[in-house]
């Protein structure tokens, strides 16, 4: 399913991203591109990072956080 409309990116990326390390809305733009361009969908993504406490590490385009 499409999370990011903007750029194009689906739920099962956003939460690679997340699990790769993303803690933050710019980091998960910086890896995927999602929440770029919209509030409502940085918004949507601070919710999902909040929740998802994950570690730190690499993103899953292999870019470093
Ligand atoms: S829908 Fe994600 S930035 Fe607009």
């Amino acid at each position: 399913m499409i999370f990011c409309h903007c750029a194009g990116v689906t739920d099962t990326t956003i939460a690679q991203v997340i699990e790769s390390g993303a803690t933050s809305v710019d980091e998960v733009a910086r890896c995927c591109g999602a929440g770029q361009y919209c509030r409502p969908c940085r918004e949507e993504l601070a919710a999902l990072l909040e929740n998802a406490g994950s570690g730190r590490a690499r993103c899953a385009a292999g870019n470093a956080l």
